[in-house]
């Protein structure tokens, strides 16, 4: 269970980190239904980790998309693991071997700047590494949906400030979408005044509530 003792805080829950993916991100960004028009999807993530839910989004992809179909998957991140420390999170899940092996493979030694790699014809991964609200506010893309995935609100005030949340909204497609595993109280107003409708949902595993939304 990969713990940052710089934030206090543990990448995931300690249930089952990838059911968590399912149900947090996937599911609040209403994946994978969303894929199943055949259009070309990009996701933001803050927060890229261990490559967790990259790697059971990428899985998820490969079972549903459409022949052509493009996966952009870019994710914003301070301090880049290595590919070792990947690898031995990543392990703790026989679902996503194939998804670990590959990824591990093609990670740099040094991760700097923008980590781009083409994993399979269908799906490209961009890891942007800096602080998250220099990355997103350079990203000219229009995102369909947004894995919003820092530590703890109260551990990790910068991935959920006002004027990050701001900028993510602004990033957005008009009926793009977000999703997290927080429900505080000021990252929900952030999130409304930046422009999102929110809706709590039940959290995963026990949690009470979680949050996710659409721009209108
Ligand atoms: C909860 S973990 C993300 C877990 C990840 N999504 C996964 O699948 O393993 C939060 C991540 O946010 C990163 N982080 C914290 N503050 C940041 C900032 N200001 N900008 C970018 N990344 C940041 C941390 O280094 C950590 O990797």
């Amino acid at each position: 269970m990969p713990y940052s003792p710089a934030f206090g805080d543990h990448f995931y829950c300690q249930t089952d980190g990838r059911l968590e993916c399912g149900h947090v991100f996937l599911a609040g960004n209403g994946l994978p239904q969303r894929w199943w028009n055949g259009s070309d999807f990009l996701i933001g993530e803050l927060g890229f980790g261990t490559g967790l839910n990259f790697a059971e989004t990428w899985r998820q992809w490969k079972l549903n998309r459409l022949i052509g179909q493009q996966l952009h998957f870019m994710s914003f991140e301070l301090y880049p693991m290595q590919s070792g420390e990947i690898d031995r999170a990543l392990s703790h899940w026989s679902e996503i071997d194939a998804e670990r092996h590959a990824l591990t493979a093609a990670w740099p030694d040094t991760p700097q700047g923008t980590v781009s790699l083409r994993l399979d014809d269908q799906t490209s991964l961009s890891v942007v590494c800096g602080p998250a609200f220099d990355g997103v506010a350079a990203a000219q893309a229009d995102f369909d949906a947004w894995y919003l995935d820092g530590f703890a609100p109260s551990r990790n005030a910068d991935m959920w400030s006002a004027e990050l949340m701001r900028l993510v909204c602004e990033k957005t497609k008009r009926n793009g979408t977000f999703a997290t595993y927080a429900a505080a109280g000021f990252v929900r107003r952030n999130l409304i005044a930046a422009g999102f409708v929110v809706e709590r949902r039940s959290g995963f595993a026990g949690k009470r509530e979680m949050l996710c939304g659409i721009k209108s």
